[in-house]
């Protein structure tokens, strides 16, 4: 009887133990996506969430329906928890400074896809090279046209940019822009509505619907004399979701209109599929997803890593470590940057099925 006896006040013990010291809980990671209504967040959020769970930390992700005061309330309620490390994905990169003030020394930030500005909270930014997307969308507009042998002949193109509140959208565009400006110049490419700079392209919240509105007045005011529209360079698929409606319901001339996009929707790689857009560049959010968890981990055991992160991981897809390229107003920040690829009718299948990202139902990918 007295065994057991032992044995039970031992075991008590020891849990106890555990308790106090705070082995035996799991760390919890904060996860802050902006939105379910732009598709590419929902698979972000869920990748996250299955990374770090399937490493034994809790996870508390909310879901901020592209409102700046539900996400600095998301976070207030993350802090509170006192989690271990937050990965935030901001609406607006200007508006976090105050409620991250709170968490400035206390718990560590990732900003995750798109920079957080103006706070020391962010240790580190996990992301794409946006200057790359745009680059690769006029580099496939270049190359498409020839323009390097254009031969007297000219184009017409129209920019459709994004968010002004997210610190992506400029870099995408001005990697577009760069990449195609010496050829508009040359009075190769013509831009007839004269949008030339980011505000004027810019598209709030990166909605479909005010794409479509724009491309509509575009049309109605140079095109409906019979000019021909060539190319709509949209920095990404939700606004050439728009773009396109706009032309395939309001553009009177019969030729293709070369349309780019970014982020592979699947309404635009049914597009794409159909002809009507004619690339996205693609961003394998999955790998975005392992790179933060294996940041995140170095983090949580109180490292900083740097390069060696990707020398010492298994990751089967390139990443560039950089402190060069993103000052968040408070320094530089220590970023890790993937590699976006361009996706046409001609290598679908190949990069976002046989690679496991889509599958196939019927005509059409879907995402997994
Ligand atoms: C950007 C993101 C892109 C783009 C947009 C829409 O910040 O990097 O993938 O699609 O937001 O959410």
């Amino acid at each position: 009887m007295k065994s057991k006896k032992f044995v039970f006040m031992f075991a008590v013990t020891f849990v106890a133990c555990l308790l106090m010291t705070g082995i035996g809980f799991a760390k919890t990671v904060g996860i802050v996506m902006p939105t379910k209504s732009l598709e590419r967040w929902n698979r972000d959020g869920e990748y996250l969430k299955q990374q770090f769970e399937s490493r034994g930390y809790d996870v508390n992700i909310r879901y901020s329906d592209n409102k700046i005061d539900q996400q600095v309330k998301d976070i207030e309620g993350l802090i509170a928890n006192n989690v271990d490390l937050l990965v935030i994905a901001p609406i607006n990169g200007l508006a976090l400074t105050q409620v991250l003030q709170d968490a400035e020394d206390e718990i560590p930030v990732i900003a995750y896809d798109r920079l957080i500005m103006n706070t020391k909270a962010v240790r580190y930014y996990v992301s794409f090279d946006n200057y790359k997307v745009g680059v690769l969308q006029g580099e496939f507009i270049k190359k498409m046209f020839d323009l390097d042998n254009a031969d007297g002949k000219t184009f017409n193109i129209e920019f459709t940019a994004g968010d002004p509140a997210d610190n992506n959208a400029p870099v995408f565009f001005a990697g577009a822009f760069d990449t195609l400006k010496p050829y508009i110049d040359k009075g190769i490419l013509v831009v007839p509505s004269g949008q030339t700079e980011f505000q004027q392209v810019a598209t709030k919240a990166w909605d479909s619907a005010v794409a479509l509105e724009r491309m509509q007045n575009i049309l109605a005011s140079h095109y409906a004399d019979g000019r021909v529209l060539d190319i709509a360079l949209c920095n990404n698929d939700s606004t050439a979701l728009g773009v396109t409606k706009a032309i395939t319901d309001d553009y009177a001339g019969d030729n293709k209109v070369i349309i780019t996009g970014q982020d592979g929707d699947v309404a635009n790689l049914a597009n794409i599929i159909d002809g009507k857009q004619t690339m996205t560049v693609y961003k394998a959010v999955a790998n975005e997803a392992v790179v933060t968890l294996d940041l995140g981990v170095a983090i949580m055991d109180g490292k900083e890593p740097g390069e060696e992160l990707i020398k010492d991981s298994k990751w089967d897809f390139a990443c560039a470590f950089d402190t060069e390229s993103y000052n968040n107003g408070k320094g530089f920040v220590k970023s890790y940057l993937l590699t976006p690829l361009i996706v046409t009718q001609e290598n679908l299948q190949k990069e976002l099925v046989d690679t496991g990202y889509y599958y196939m139902d019927g005509k059409y990918p879907k995402a997994k």
